[in-house]
């Protein structure tokens, strides 16, 4: 297995693997290398659906994603199309910097993305490390921020005014999946370092602060996310396998390839309670 990094912070690219049969040392190799670079890609991985819910599996239990377009006969497999003539148009993923899912009491610990069908030009995936937009925080932000809880909220991107939910629906889905505290600043279990978990798709406003610092705060954060010497980003190929650690990275899709079609598909490996 090889192992070429894609920038100073961010992102390897893994060579010299089949992800349809994987050996116990290699799955170790994996691991290692995700914790390490946070995002990893895979090329020319044509394996079977099946075989991507085995992949994801090695690292932990898949979740099933409550507001998504599920495979029917896999709902664990999330798919996000855009353009063409889709019934399920999703431009969710481009609208702006997000962690999957961290409305969720246990928000996942990682996704793992496949590119199905791909633009020929644009539609590329924005990765940015959360762990380093920390640590070049302005230490009296860092100093504000480094205790507080944020409020993560699944209305802001999938309540009852979007096609993912009915008042009707939302009325019982808010009881499962209700308002969440979490860390403004999470440790991540594995590794110990300290990341932004505050992010702009679910975050509705941080606890325990007027609104004024809240929103002064919640910009100050997406404004370090948002820094490109952090960052890299991902040119998809059909085949193309992204894996990125949740606790510890932000992402964002791009729509500069409308109205060509794209079709992604995704599993998301559950994670712990965020501290
Ligand atoms: C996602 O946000 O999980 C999907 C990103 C993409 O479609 O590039």
């Amino acid at each position: 297995m090889k192992v070429h990094q894609l920038s100073e912070t961010i992102g390897a690219e893994i060579s010299g693997v089949d992800l349809a049969s994987l050996s116990e040392v290699e799955i170790a190799e994996i691991k290692e290398a995700w914790l390490s670079y946070k995002v990893l890609v895979f090329r020319d991985q044509d394996i079977s659906v099946e075989q991507h819910i085995a992949f994801g599996s090695y690292f932990g239990e898949l979740e099933v994603h409550p507001f998504a377009d599920n495979l029917e006969e896999h709902p664990e497999v999330i798919v996000l199309e855009a353009g063409g003539d889709s019934p399920r148009q999703n431009y969710n993923a481009a609208k702006d910097w997000h962690i999957d899912v961290s409305f969720r009491e246990n928000p996942p610990m990682g996704s793992i993305l496949r590119g199905k069908v791909i633009p020929e030009s644009g539609g590329d995936t924005r990765f940015s490390n959360s762990s380093a937009a920390y640590e070049k925080l302005e230490p009296d932000i860092k100093a504000r921020v480094d205790e507080l809880f944020a409020v993560n909220d699944y209305t802001k991107m999938f309540g009852p005014t979007t096609r993912f939910n009915s008042e009707e629906s939302h009325t019982e889905n808010i009881k499962e999946y209700p308002p969440v505290l979490h860390p403004v600043i999470r440790t991540h279990p594995e590794t110990g370092g300290r990341s932004i978990f505050t992010n702009n798709f679910f975050t509705s406003h941080i606890d325990g602060v007027d609104s004024e610092e809240s929103e002064y705060l919640l910009e100050k954060l997406s404004q370090a996310i948002n820094d490109p010497s952090i960052q890299f980003r991902v040119q998809w190929k059909p085949e193309t396998f992204v894996m990125w650690d949740n606790r510890c990275v932000h992402h964002v899709a791009t729509d500069d390839f409308l109205p060509s079609f794209r079709r992604m598909e995704r599993v998301t490996i559950a994670g712990d309670r965020p501290f």
